[in-house]
């Protein structure tokens, strides 16, 4: 596998770099170097790559909205190896793309972070993050493709995120894709950015076939869901308020760390020099008998620690103070860590109960999303499975956080499916490209994944429960009943 990580760009370099290279600010080689690594060995990659007819498109509305082939027509026709697609993620702050074979085999994957404007900025500003991608995002693509040694004429589709997430920041990536997929009569694939964390464990773990359970766990969602097949998802739980990666960054904030790493990484590496006994934060929501979620309490008992400390929030790296006050930040970091992966070892325990009852046949919790890179959250929930006697499938690292694979993969599983929309015109007008609720493709800021389990839905959460959109199990559901 072809693989790069392009260094956080200082987006003001970044742009410094495309208008124009003799303007180049010094130190700009390191941050693009991502852009210029050594070509990697040709692939033996098919000169024509697999694609669909159109001649025979039925109208169906597809998980992405518009139309779908007969998935029977598909299956026939195309052998697995022989699919080839390139998956856009642009949901949030990292632009990645990557090209992916129908087996499974990565050919190439490339990711730029946005890290130093989180650190800058102290959150997403969706505005300045849509530029970031906008600076990146040919690059990102063209590298994805120079280091699979293939061009657009090569891929079979083009699989893009469509939610949710941050509409600007979707926009760039369903522009970029819909552009490809116009000017090479590629069809496109709008996948949910959720299925995607959960699919990738079936890239991973070529033997983990539905049912099964999902953890998963990143910076705006957390979600236990139990996966009945591709597109069928019931949704047992979800976070009331705000999600763990949320917390940990902003515990890792407020401890002074080095928000370059990303707050998550930066946090667990001090948790690793604390004592985790020593603040006795509560664990959330332990009157809640269900498999809800909540870490805005647990976020106030952190910085009310760190204030009772005369710690200061603002202005307070951690590289600045004393080896004393040091251990302090590390003992918060280690008790804050402890109680919000045990708010998930307790969810999980009862999600376990509750999907063993509905689908016994299940053998596998999935856990991933970026929080699931952390080795802490791995060892524990694994000890959870394992009480079970269920399997844990996580993914590595690098395929646990926002990447090109999971979109590429997700892509694969519906498009062998026959779930994917016609190529764009060629001349589609890029303003045109992404009205939201037209005819054209339409982002889906907010759209959940499957429909909620009777027994998860708590008073607290339906308060806040104004959807944009239909999930996607019920789209897909509602295809497939106007296809018989
Ligand atoms: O899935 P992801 O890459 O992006 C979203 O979809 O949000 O998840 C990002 C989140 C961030 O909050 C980041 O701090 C967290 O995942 N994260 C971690 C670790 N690595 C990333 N949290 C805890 N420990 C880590 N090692
Ligand atoms: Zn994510």
């Amino acid at each position: 596998m072809a693989s790069s990580t392009l260094a956080s760009p200082l987006w003001l370099s970044r742009s410094a770099f495309l208008l124009k290279t003799s303007l180049l600010p010094s130190g700009t080689r390191a941050l693009t170097r991502g852009f210029t690594g050594p070509r990697q060995p040709p692939t033996s990659l098919s000169p024509l790559s697999l694609k669909p007819s159109f001649k025979h498109l039925s109208a169906i509305p597809s998980a992405s909205g518009i139309f779908a082939q007969k998935s029977s027509d598909l299956e026939r026709s195309f052998a697995r190896e022989d699919v080839v697609i390139l998956g856009i993620e642009t949901s949030c702050d990292d632009t990645a793309a990557a090209v992916v074979r129908g087996n499974g085999e990565i050919l190439s994957q490339v990711v730029s972070s946005q890290a130093d404007l989180l650190s800058r900025y102290g959150g997403v500003a969706p505005k300045m993050a849509e530029e970031a991608h906008s600076l990146v995002i040919d690059q990102v693509v063209q590298q994805t493709l120079d280091n699979a040694n293939l061009t657009e004429k090569n891929l079979s589709a083009v699989a893009v995120t469509i939610g949710p997430g941050l509409s600007l920041c979707l926009r760039v990536g369903v522009c970029k894709a819909r552009r490809i997929a116009g000017n090479f009569s590629l069809p496109i694939i709008g996948i949910h950015h959720m299925e995607a964390h959960a699919l990738v464990a079936r890239l991973v773990e070529k033997d983990l076939q539905f049912p099964f359970l999902a953890l998963l766990i990143s910076g705006g969602h957390n979600l236990l869901i139990l996966a009945h097949g591709l597109g069928h998802y019931v949704q047992l739980g979800t976070t009331i308020d705000d999600a763990i990666g949320e917390a940990y960054d902003k515990t890792a904030r407020w401890l002074g760390l080095d928000m370059r790493k990303g707050g998550g990484p930066a946090l667990e590496e001090l948790a690793r020099e604390g004592d985790a006994n020593s603040f006795k934060f509560s664990i959330p929501m332990r009157q809640h008998k269900d498999c809800n979620f909540s870490y805005a309490g647990l976020k106030t008992q952190v910085r009310m620690a760190i204030e009772s400390k005369n710690l200061s929030i603002e202005n307070n790296s951690i590289s600045s103070t004393s080896s004393q006050e040091r251990r302090l930040r590390a003992d918060i970091a280690a008790s804050f860590q402890r109680v919000a992966v045990l708010h998930l070892e307790e969810r999980c325990e009862r999600a376990i109960e509750w999907a063993m009852k509905i689908e016994p046949s299940i053998k596998c919790l999935v856990v991933s999303g970026g929080v699931a890179s952390n080795q802490y959250v791995r060892t524990r929930l694994n000890h959870v499975v394992e009480k079970n006697g269920l399997q844990l499938a996580c993914p590595p690292p690098s395929l646990c956080t926002d990447n090109g694979v999971m979109v590429a993969w997700t892509g694969i599983e519906h498009f062998l499916c026959g779930r994917f929309d016609p190529p764009p015109r060629a001349d589609e007008p890029e303003d045109s490209m992404v009205r939201i609720n037209s005819f054209w493709f339409d982002l889906r800021p907010r759209w959940p994944l499957g429909e909620e389990h009777s027994q998860g839905k708590s008073e607290a959460r339906s308060l806040k429960r104004a959807r944009v959109h239909p999930s996607l199990t019920s789209i897909i559901q509602g295809s497939a009943q106007q296809e018989v």
